[in-house]
């Protein structure tokens, strides 16, 4: 077996490198182990996947700039260089906010089983009834409804709070800094976010980004309800305290429902903090990593670090 040479990489896959490795660290993540391959094979071997080169490279610049951050990191500031949750800073003083009573809600019965291939068309169906939505408050601040992301047969789905303005300006869930920190929730279980499906509990963008009023998240909630029970997914992971109020219904603190898996609706659902809420208070990260490995078991997915 030759050394291992690492491969030079362009700037920007390298900052993408940098803070996905700053979020395994701050998850307690510090050991990472090279896989015995020779590289210059893996990427020269036409017979070999090129995605397969990829991951090599990729491996190895983590295993680097793993080295590089432990070197830097004593002494060096803390998770804080994540800065603040843009977007979302009205909800997020250093803890989650206390949600009121879901008075007058009613969760719909839950939907019959979509055929995997008929789910797109069915989310489209959703998306068709929602409109040009005037039905709460909401719709008189709103750039875009903001409907959901990715694969309509998910196995995994995340449930958020409502849109930012980033989220308001592209039609899109979590594509904010809070997004990014989801998107590397997401890789860290060994997903890519097109394989999940994302949605909100509200669909409009809430006023200075505050927490939807129960009125505004009942109306809502009817939509995100189909949107579940058409993606039916394996594990549901509810990100926030107010989608584990309207959700479960339940009006507890965030810390009672999380590190344990809820039955819901044919899924299992699991609460975890929000991204937005994890910016501002990184420390938090730790707890959210085992919420996400609770929801990995499930899913039958390995822990990331693992050498198997
Ligand atoms: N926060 C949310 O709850 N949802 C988004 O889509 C973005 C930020």
């Amino acid at each position: 077996m030759r050394p291992v040479v690492p491969r030079a990489l362009d700037p920007a896959s390298r900052d993408a490198l940098a803070e996905r490795m700053r979020f395994y660290r701050d998850l307690g993540l510090t050991d990472f182990y090279r896989r015995d391959v020779e590289p210059d094979a893996a990427v020269g071997d036409p017979k070999l996947d090129r995605s397969v080169a990829e991951e090599l490279a990729e491996r190895e610049a983590l295993l680097d700039l793993a080295i590089a951050d432990a070197a830097q990191s004593e002494g060096a500031p803390g998770p804080s260089h994540l800065g603040t949750a843009e977007g979302k800073q009205s909800n997020f003083f250093g803890e989650e906010p206390t949600i009121k009573t879901r008075k007058g809600f009613h969760a719909p019965e839950m939907g019959a089983v979509v055929p995997a291939e008929e789910r797109a068309t069915a989310l489209q169906v959703i998306r068709d009834d929602i409109g040009d939505c005037t039905r709460c408050a909401l719709h008189s601040g709103r750039h875009t409804i903001v409907f959901g992301d990715g694969s309509p047969t998910a196995r995994l789905m995340f449930v958020g709070e409502g849109p930012g303005a980033d989220e308001d300006a592209q039609g899109l869930p979590f594509v904010g800094r809070a997004g990014q920190l989801l998107n590397n929730m997401i890789a860290a279980m060994g997903l890519k976010r097109e394989e999940v499906y994302i949605a909100n509990v509200v669909k409009c963008r809430p006023p200075g980004n505050r927490t939807p009023e129960p009125e505004e998240a009942n109306t809502c909630s009817q939509f995100l309800f189909r949107q579940i029970d058409v993606v039916r997914p394996q594990v549901l992971v509810a990100l926030g305290a107010t989608a584990a109020t309207y959700l479960l219904g339940a009006r507890q603190p965030l810390t009672g429902l999380r590190g344990r898996v809820h039955a819901f609706r044919g899924t299992s659902l699991i609460v975890t903090y929000h991204p937005a809420f994890l910016l501002r208070d990184p420390r938090q990260k730790k707890e959210a990593w085992a919420d996400l490995q609770i929801a990995m078991k499930e899913l039958g997915l390995k822990k990331a670090g693992n050498r198997e």
